[in-house]
């Protein structure tokens, strides 16, 4: 039986655990999320706990990345059943702040972004990359974890976080994980469960749609036209796409061209009232 995590409030006390297994030369690894936890999170958890010698979780739903409009007050908080499926992988420690631990009233510092934070995510939810790196910097800087989990089912967040940890030079190394999916190849992600029973049937059709279009890029032709087709096939699924981009997979740039450079397909769509997102590489 594994010892349930310590529970921590506060990143003076996140501090004082990771700075005394640094300490007894101990490696720390960070997996950062927001709860309600799936099997992609666990993947990341277990992934960490093969690399270091201490995880620490962290569980908190950040205001800052959502929009007025967005579903921050919906979004599913579940920490008991969360610390649970932590204890279980023998996390030693989950560190669950409060919002005004985060930011107490005068906080007034935002991480600005360009790069891979350009586009995409950013052309629809235009805070929500500033809202991401702020929280992720200050709970690296809370840990000063060796490394830190992130999962490729949000890429261009994956991307965003390694260029803030690269030009912020944070000695955090950022690991990334394939995204993990259901048998019928939809993306896990907390949002599935607002999707209602229709809707859950129609969801894979993105992931279809994703690989049907990189299919379609790879064996060459027009790749605007092969867009295209990818949006209409999401559109007549059900889906109300806001975009389907091919992009360059390390740096997120739009390729002159297809040759000779690793790609992404990224894309989101609405299904009802749930946005998803998904990509693939090329
Ligand atoms: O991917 C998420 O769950 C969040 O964006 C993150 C990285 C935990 C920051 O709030």
């Amino acid at each position: 039986m594994n010892r349930p995590p310590v529970l921590l409030r506060t990143l003076t006390d996140l501090r004082a655990n990771t700075a005394s297994w640094h300490s007894e030369g101990l490696t720390v690894g960070m997996i950062p999320t927001m709860g309600a936890l799936h099997d992609g999170h666990l993947a990341l958890v277990e992934e960490a706990r093969r690399r270091v010698d201490r995880v620490v979780a962290t569980i908190f739903v950040n205001p800052t990345q959502f929009g007025p409009k967005e579903d921050f007050t919906a979004y599913p908080r579940t920490e008991n059943s969360d610390v649970a499926k932590l204890a279980t992988l023998g996390v030693e420690a989950v560190f669950a702040p409060n919002a005004a631990e985060m930011y107490p009233p005068g906080h007034a510092t935002t991480i600005s972004l360009a790069g891979p934070a350009l586009g995409l995510e950013t052309d629809y939810r235009p805070h929500f990359f500033a809202g991401v790196a702020t929280v992720v910097a200050k709970l690296l800087l809370g840990g000063f974890p060796d490394i830190a989990m992130f999962g490729e089912k949000d890429y261009q967040q994956l991307l965003v976080v390694r260029q803030m940890v690269k030009d912020l030079r944070l000695p955090t190394e950022i690991v990334a994980l394939p995204t993990v999916r259901e048998a019928d190849g939809l993306a896990l992600s907390s949002r599935n469960a607002y999707l209602s029973p229709d809707e859950r049937r129609t969801a894979p059709k993105l992931a279809a749609a994703l690989e049907a279009t990189a299919a379609a890029i790879r064996s060459g032709g027009d790749v605007a036209h092969h867009l295209r087709q990818g949006f209409n096939a999401l559109e007549a699924a059900g889906f109300r796409p806001d975009y389907l981009e091919l992009r360059n997979a390390e740096t997120l740039a739009q390729p002159a061209a297809v040759a000779d450079q690793p790609l992404r397909l990224l894309a989101a769509a609405w299904l009802g009232r749930t946005r998803l997102i998904d990509n693939i590489a090329v």
